[in-house]
């Protein structure tokens, strides 16, 4: 090997002689940051630099690399990982050694997440300690806080109209009580979330103030124009994300002078990321986070980080770009944290979201998976899931180091994604389906169990988007209101059915507060006027102690809901199939009721099926050995029962997890 060669580490990925380059010449500018930690942990950091660096360098040179000033930018942002590093508690830097020897933690069959707002669950920081019991006795490992860095005042968008990103919004506590809640989930096994919003901030943030004020470095952290023409330009191609309440994607700024890029509502100004500035600002806010003890990022709105005339905005090869970058950043600096990416878009960008071709692997780690939230609604309503195994089983397949977050809801609306290839491929007519799921769950469909409302209703396209919570979606606010037992019955077993499949697909399962005790969609939701305008508020009512204290009565609908899903949480703990590193293998058997996937795994098959009717319905032996299964075992009863003319009997909203 000629001497020049660079060496190559074990296992490493080959190093380019342009990032050769930069590595060696930032390294070398490090001395001074690192030289007062020891050696080991100096050569921790350095190891990782030199392990990570490729995916750092290939993220940014594309977006940045020719802008002047970009090997200056570089430095600036590995002495920023230095110091991080450098300033991480200990006990961090042990969960990072813990988390490198196990990579997968965040795959596992134990993990379970729970979503919630700090103040609906428990007031304020503080008080979420007096829950945590709660949690446990779940099995909680993950949770997700909302809204905890400093928003606006009045109407932020549920806290994504962010004033201050470094710091806890004062009505919820401090950065001290964040980090002491981080220290305490941590020593239970609980892995802390919080939302990094990358697209936007409140038009109150400083940034923003110091735009207005004339500062011309500010001004480029955001998308501004002098006049209509360029907006214009864009708005031929751009969707409407709030169509109703926040119609176009830009708003004028009187202060400014000029119009500026809002994706979402008007106090939500779009940041500016072909700015390297930017990039830098929100490493160092999420590094901070992470020395705090936050281990999870949820990216939200990332779709739309990266604007290009003549498209819709979304998912552009930049934002790959960016998003492997970031996710370097936290492998070199803070290597316990990983990404989790909120993109409700279409299966093919969404995929990208793991890292496809030459981000592969490297983008972000867990990625929501909407289609499977929108498919239980859909083959629940229609009592079909032709068109749920046809659409999931046309998804292209995940990398091996990735987890999808599993969810039947969280906070926002469910928008009816159903591509019309997708309907068309089972006879349905795409735009029809989309009307009857909108009807059906708000109520107006004759015979329908759910109780929802409709959101952002777009006049433009028809699309109707629907709120409500889980229980009132799936029937129990119905049943209860109108006492009737039978239909009370069935809902549940709906519930159950949702959480078997999140539980069971594969991923990591968010349960979004209240749905493992059946919380109804709040009456009250437009009584506070910070919130009258936006009828998500509809499926974010404040948690119900009283209710969840009702948890150990068999008897009530908290009681059946809660043991129901603690007994799905006990079957998936003992499931080494459900391991997120193997897809989950989408099975056409030809029952048009019943949901069927298989997960491959060296210990043999598991085979999920689900009932989506409330009729009994049988599936043929033949679909149970066609994929290994000879003598089957349910894991989550005592069956299953099998029929003398050989099938295999799920009852009303059956799910059997089959393996061997
Ligand atoms: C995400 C959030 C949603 C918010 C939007 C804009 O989609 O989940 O609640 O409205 O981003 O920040």
């Amino acid at each position: 090997m000629p001497a020049s060669e660079p060496v190559r580490r074990r296992g490493a990925p080959p190093f380019g002689p342009e990032a050769r380059r930069h590595h060696d010449r930032v390294l070398a500018s490090l001395d001074d940051v690192l030289s007062a930690l020891p050696s080991a942990e100096r050569g921790l950091f350095e190891a990782r630099l030199a392990r990570r660096f490729e995916d750092l360098f290939d993220g940014l040179e594309p977006v940045y690399g020719r802008l002047p000033g970009f090997a200056g930018f570089l430095e600036r942002l590995v002495r920023k990982l230095a110091r991080a590093w450098v300033a991480r508690p200990d006990s961090l830097k042990t969960l990072d050694i813990e988390r490198d020897l196990a990579p997968d933690w965040f795959q596992h069959e134990s993990m379970l997440g729970y979503v919630f707002y700090v103040e609906r669950f428990a007031g304020t920081l503080a008080g979420v300690h007096e829950h945590l019991d709660y949690l446990d006795e779940l099995g909680v490992t993950y949770v997700h806080l909302m809204k905890v860095m400093h928003s606006r005042d009045g109407e932020n968008d549920g806290g994504y109209a962010v004033l201050d990103y470094t710091r806890v919004d004062p009505t919820l506590g401090t950065n001290a009580e964040l980090e002491s809640l981080c220290t305490e989930l941590r020593r239970r096994g609980v892995s802390v979330c919080v939302d990094l919003v990358l697209n936007h901030c409140a038009r109150e943030h400083p940034w923003a103030i110091e735009a207005r004020e004339g500062s011309e470095r500010h001004l480029d952290y955001f998308h501004t124009f002098p006049d209509r023409t360029l907006p214009d330009a864009y708005e031929r191609t751009l969707p409407e994300v709030f169509p109703d309440f926040a119609p176009g994607n830009f708003t004028h700024d009187e202060a400014l002078g000029r119009w500026v890029w809002t994706t979402f509502n008007a106090y939500q100004w779009d940041l500016n990321w072909s700015n390297p500035e930017v990039f830098l600002e929100i490493v160092e806010v999420m590094l901070g986070l992470s020395n705090l003890g936050v281990e999870v990022f949820r990216l939200d709105a990332v779709a739309f980080m990266w604007k290009r005339l003549g498209t819709d905005s979304q998912n552009q090869e930049e934002v790959y770009d960016l998003l492997q970058a970031l996710r370097a950043c936290s492998r070199i600096s803070t290597p316990a944290v990983i990404h989790k990416a909120e993109a409700i878009v279409s299966p093919d960008d969404l995929i990208r979201y793991f890292g496809t071709g030459r981000h592969h692997g490297r983008v972000s780690n867990i990625a929501y998976h909407n289609s499977l939230m929108v498919q239980y609604w859909g083959a629940l309503a229609s009592r079909d899931t032709r068109l749920m195994t046809h659409a999931l089983g046309e998804f292209p397949r995940t990398p091996h180091n990735i987890a999808w977050g599993t969810y039947i809801r969280c906070h926002d609306d469910i928008g009816w994604a159903v591509a019309d290839d997708d309907a068309t491929a089972v006879g349905l007519d795409g735009f029809a389906h989309r009307s009857f799921l909108s009807d059906f769950y708000t109520g107006a469909f004759a015979g329908s169990f759910a109780e929802g409302e409709v959101f952002q209703h777009n006049p433009a396209t028809g699309d109707r988007r629907v709120n409500g919570s889980f229980a009132s979606l799936a029937g129990i606010e119905r049943a209860l209101a109108a006492g009737d037992d039978v239909a009370l019955d069935l809902a549940i077993e709906r519930v159950l059915l949702g959480h078997a499949l999140i539980a069971g697909f594969g991923g990591l399962p968010l349960i979004y507060m209240g749905d493992e005790i059946g919380l109804p969609n709040d009456a009250a939701w437009a009584d506070d006027p910070a919130q009258s305008g936006d009828s998500r508020w509809l499926h974010r009512p404040a948690m119900d102690w009283a209710r969840a204290a009702r948890r150990h009565d068999p008897t009530s609908v908290p009681g059946r809901l809660f043991a129901g899903l603690r007994h799905i949480l006990a079957a998936r703990r003992a499931t080494p199939q459900l391991h997120a590193a193997n897809d989950s293998d989408i099975l056409a058997t030809g029952h048009p009721r019943v949901f069927a996937h298989v997960r491959h795994h060296p210990l043999g098959p598991f085979l999920g099926l689900y009932n989506f009717t409330e009729e009994t319905q049988w599936v043929r032996l033949e679909v149970l050995r066609a994929v290994g299964l000879e003598q089957p075992l349910d894991r989550l009863g005592s069956g299953p029962r099998l029929t003398d003319d050989d099938h295999v009997e799920l009852p009303a909203y059956g799910r059997l997890w089959l393996s061997g």
